[in-house]
């Protein structure tokens, strides 16, 4: 038996007859850029996280720029993020002009440690009279929170929120792998992207909600940052051929795109529901076995499994093993961003931030797709097991 790590082919099967008629029809239409699929999606996508606005563009690097953009965040600034995540939410904050200070992440959930967060904010901040908070050891403002729901599992974002609010942090959220993940908060049930002050999501392919190609979204909820990040992304234009920004690029996401998105987010929540009975089949396999470290699902956090990640003892024996079986897996991420030569100009060291490096060098990610058969998952499951001795 083979199993990829990802397999896009049933879900485009499910509603292929629907995407080539749409995909005609624009063709038909000679409309590629703007139009009624990108109003239409955008409209659908802000109501499907619960949010008034949402601003499509190019891709997921693209939205969290923007987001930090509308936040505020601007050169020399700091901003507050994980290492143990993909480079693109680094890369946001430093093409704005702004610097990271990574703190470290949780040892069960993987995600952003809100005690880490305030022992920096605690220890290594002081509060200024008008009430900015300045890092001591490089005296640059810190301005913003940037949690990631890596893997589709929310942040802990009750007290995240409320160190943001105390210390008067803006909050942009990385939900690139999240979409309809959710957390209970205020008594209510809110999805990924909208606790704080912006979202940001990725539509690469084998995402939960994926285009045929590259795109992204910001979602929020307040008017005068959603108009600008609708001129950010499009030449700093208020209307055809006249710029009202200095600041501007072509973020535009295209019209076959969001007409394709528009389509498979009304299957998001049922692929979503596929991909936790794919995580349940996992567990009722692996459960027993104390070697393996599974995910966890906090109460009241709605995961929904971009990725499936198991820490085991021996990563690289079994993952050879595995891949000899026919199995796909990934490592997401193998080195923790604060060691990657990248950001060594930060001075981070080995140690410093020893949760994501011990979470690095010990994760495997396991096939999780929607269309994922328990035969399949029985199969990853069997040859995980032998591999482990
Ligand atoms: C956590 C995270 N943030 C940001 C991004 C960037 O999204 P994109 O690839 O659409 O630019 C990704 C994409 O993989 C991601 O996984």
């Amino acid at each position: 038996m083979k199993v990829p790590f990802v397999d896009l082919t049933e879900q485009h099967r499910e509603i292929r007859d629907e995407i080539d008629s749409v995909i005609r029809e624009i063709i038909d239409q000679s409309c590629f850029v703007g139009g009624p699929h990108v109003e239409t999606f955008e409209r659908d996508f802000a109501a499907y996280c619960g949010t008034r606005y949402a601003v499509a563009c190019k891709s997921g690097t693209d939205a969290l720029k923007l987001a930090l953009m509308a936040v505020g965040v601007g050169t020399g600034e700091e901003v507050i993020t994980v290492p143990h995540t993909f480079i693109a939410t680094v890369e946001a904050i430093t093409s704005v002009g702004a610097h990271p200070v990574f703190v470290d992440i949780d040892k069960a959930t993987y995600q952003m440690s809100p005690d880490r967060v305030a022992d920096f904010l605690e220890g290594e901040c002081r509060v200024e009279k008008d009430g900015r908070v300045v890092n001591k050891n490089s005296d640059r403002p810190v301005v913003a929170l940037l949690p990631v729901h890596l893997y589709g599992l929310p942040s802990d974002m009750e007290p995240l929120l409320a160190l943001a609010d105390r210390f008067g942090l803006k909050v942009v959220e990385d939900a690139a792998q999240a979409h309809g993940a959710s957390c209970h908060l205020d008594g209510e049930e809110k999805r990924t992207g909208t606790f704080g002050q912006v979202g940001a999501f990725s539509f690469y392919p084998g995402k939960n909600l994926g285009a045929l190609g590259e795109g992204g979204a910001a979602v929020t909820d307040e008017q005068d940052r959603d108009q600008r990040m609708r001129l950010w992304r499009e030449h700093g234009q208020s209307e055809k051929y006249v710029h009202v920004s200095p600041l501007g690029w072509n973020m535009r996401l295209d019209t076959l795109q969001c007409a394709v998105l528009s389509l498979k987010l009304k299957s998001l929540d049922k692929w979503n529901q596929k991909r936790r009975q794919a995580a349940q089949w996992y567990r009722e396999r692996l459960q027993n076995d104390d070697r393996i470290v599974l995910p966890v699902e906090p109460s009241g956090r709605k995961h929904v499994y971009h990725l499936f990640i198991v820490r085991l003892p021996n990563r690289h024996q079994v993952r050879e093993e595995l891949s000899k079986q026919g199995i796909g897996v990934g490592l997401h991420y193998p080195i923790s961003l604060h060691l990657q030569k990248a950001y060594q100009h930060l001075g981070y060291k080995p140690g410093d931030l020893p949760v994501s490096e011990a979470v690095a060098e010990s994760i495997l990610s396991l096939p999780m797709f929607p269309h994922l058969t328990e035969e399949q998952v029985d199969y990853v499951c069997r040859t995980l097991v032998a591999a482990l001795g």
